[in-house]
């Protein structure tokens, strides 16, 4: 479990960042950074090194092991805190408010700024390794692969996915990127997962859920995480989040995906209600929305 770091934030200094930030270009090359190499990547004396580690490992930003030599790491909060000064020196967030959630591999918080916005940070990294193993492209020693990038990269791939299909697909509204944090719009609403819906509104609402499923397929993407747990019902429709694992409709299981994505869906309609849905054929569904024809489950 990964702390709040937003009420620490007014107590940092700007050298803490100084501090923070060289940690984290050193983490570049090797897990645990030396103190000895923390003055020249965070241009400080060697004494404000010192005094400024110690005030960052009292609030948990940083971490520190002594092996053959003394070094140091970030921690998440560490990296939460360098992510959070700088949506607020880029003026995008005013503050940070509750939890809005708390994923297998995130946590999000609701965030003031001119609207009510969330703040996702993602914290794959502990788990992921081997795919990043793969697409391993920075880290300069060859058996240490950071966190830092495996998360900052499930961002990047987020954000990126946000960008290419809002607004076409119901998707947040992206906002602001750094390092493994994402803000974007707050959505309205509830997990589809605890919603019941009327008799009525079963099959419209299905739907309205394969309908962006096929937008966001024109629009290159196959969510490849699709659940009752990925989309949210409000009054203005439903919307699809959590695009980390999104892949490209050329990548080479696209199609394999987006079936997938689609039995998860219709599936989870057919347990919930189940004399409404046992028509339908996902597969289908599927080579409809490959196809660029899929209009309705409803007809
Ligand atoms: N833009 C948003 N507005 C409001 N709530 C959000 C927003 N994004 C995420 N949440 C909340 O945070 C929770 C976790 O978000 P998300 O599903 O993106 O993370 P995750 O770690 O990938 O989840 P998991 O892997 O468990 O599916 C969501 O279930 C939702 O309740
Ligand atoms: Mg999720």
């Amino acid at each position: 479990m990964v702390s709040n770091v937003a009420p620490h934030l007014a107590e940092l200094e700007p050298e803490d960042f100084h501090l923070l930030s060289g940690i984290e270009q050193g983490m570049r090359f090797s897990e645990w950074v030396a103190r000895e190499k923390l003055p020249e990547f965070s241009r400080l004396t060697a004494e404000d090194v010192d005094y400024r580690l110690d005030r960052c490992e009292d609030r948990d930003l940083v971490e520190r092991k002594t092996i053959q030599y003394t070094g140091f790491r970030l921690t998440f909060e560490g990296y939460d805190a360098l992510a959070l000064h700088t949506f607020a020196e880029r003026e995008t967030i005013e503050g940070v408010g509750s939890s809005l959630g708390v994923g297998k591999e995130s946590d999000v918080y609701e965030v003031r700024s001119y609207k009510p916005l969330a703040l996702k940070y993602h914290r794959e990294g502990y788990t992921n390794f081997r795919e990043v193993m793969r697409e391993r492209e920075y880290t300069a020693d060859r058996e240490h692969v950071s966190w830092l990038y495996t998360a900052r990269k499930a961002a990047e791939r987020e954000y990126t996915a946000l960008e290419d299909l809002y607004p076409g697909v119901s998707v947040p509204r992206p906002v602001d990127h750094n390092r493994h944090a994402i803000i974007m719009e707050r959505m309205d609403g509830v997990e589809l997962s605890r919603t019941k819906l009327e008799p009525g509104q079963v099959r419209p609402v299905l739907d309205l859920i394969l309908q962006e499923v096929a937008s966001a397929y024109e629009g290159g993407y196959v969510h490849a995480d699709m659940s009752e747990y990925n989309v949210f019902v409000g009054e203005d429709g439903v919307t699809i989040f959590d695009w980390p694992q999104a892949v490209e409709t050329d990548h080479e299981n696209a199609a394999e995906l987006l079936q997938r994505d689609v039995e998860n869906i219709i599936g989870y309609f057919e347990r919930k209600y189940p004399s409404q849905t046992d028509d339908i054929d996902p597969s289908a569904c599927a080579r409809a929305i490959e196809n660029g024809t899929f209009e309705s489950v409803t007809a």
